[in-house]
């Protein structure tokens, strides 16, 4: 079975109709992964035999969903570059903040090359993905691609949040407390009606974007674009200190990941 059709047969399970959406996968490589203190681009920083791009990609491949992959990569990566072009992605250069490499990737997805047994029809939704969460379990995308199948305009996973979280002024004493059952974190990949999300970036960029923009659905939000939330994975971790690799070590999510795609 090939990935495009254990996504399909796992929407007809699912949803009962084949699904009508077609989804392109921007992922998001072109951080420079300085907290994680390598002095190379996170993306490509191994784990386990790959790069974390090399999983992020293997992660999106598994999951059967991407018609077209655009990634973003720091300017002239190669390595980085040939890496997203094995698995048939077009990549673009990144911009000076997240915001920016995903308008930059937006505007590229025109150009990526449909990956093979996809349609070439323009994708209706698009996935927007962190490389630095290498390791998402297929589950993660397919609940973010039914969600979309299903009509909602934007789509993010979610977890609950455990800790207590307490705002703080600038010398370090305690604001306020924010009531736990309200709070959630937040993941990717964030899926998107493919032309709203444009035309939120789009008025985004003309009121200047912002490095404080770390998400896209803050961008939808701003434009009044109703969030769903779907449940998001404990596995979908974001590599960002070196203690993170080592978690993922700990819980063998490369295994995982490799025993997934192995499967399809
Ligand atoms: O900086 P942060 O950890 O939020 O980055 C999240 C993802 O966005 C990472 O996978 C990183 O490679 C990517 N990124 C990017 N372009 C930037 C900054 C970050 O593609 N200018």
């Amino acid at each position: 079975m090939t990935n495009t059709d254990s996504f399909s047969q796992m929407a007809d399970d699912v949803t009962g109709t084949s699904p009508v959406a077609s989804f392109a996968v921007v992922i998001l490589a072109a951080g420079s992964g300085t907290r994680l203190g390598y002095g190379i681009p996170k993306a490509a920083v191994q784990h386990s035999g790959k790069t974390l791009l090399e999983w992020a990609l293997a992660g999106v491949d598994a999951s059967g969903v991407a018609s077209r992959i655009v990634v973003t990569v720091p300017t002239d990566d190669t390595a980085l570059t040939n890496i997203a072009a094995d698995y048939g992605a077009l990549t673009v250069s990144g911009g000076s903040s997240r915001a920016e490499s995903v308008a930059l990737a937006l505007s590229a997805l025109d150009n990526a090359p449909v990956r093979s047994g996809f349609s070439s029809d323009a994708p209706s939704h698009v996935l927007i993905h962190d490389a630095a969460r290498s390791f998402t379990p297929v589950e993660v995308f397919h609940r973010v691609c039914q969600s979309l199948s299903s009509g909602q305009a934007a789509v993010i996973p979610v977890l609950p949040v455990v800790d207590t979280i307490k705002t703080v002024d600038a010398d370090g004493y305690v604001r306020s407390t924010v009531q736990r059952s309200v709070l959630r974190s937040v993941q990717t990949p964030q899926g998107f009606h493919f032309k709203t999300l444009l035309g939120a970036y789009r008025q985004a960029e003309e009121q200047g974007l912002s490095d404080e923009i770390t998400d896209d659905a803050s961008v939808a939000e701003m434009c009044g674009i109703p969030v769903k939330t779907v449940l998001g994975d404990f596995r979908s971790l974001k590599i960002t200190v070196a203690e993170d690799l080592a978690l993922a070590s700990a819980l063998k999510l490369a295994d995982e990941l490799s025993a997934v795609s192995e499967k399809d």
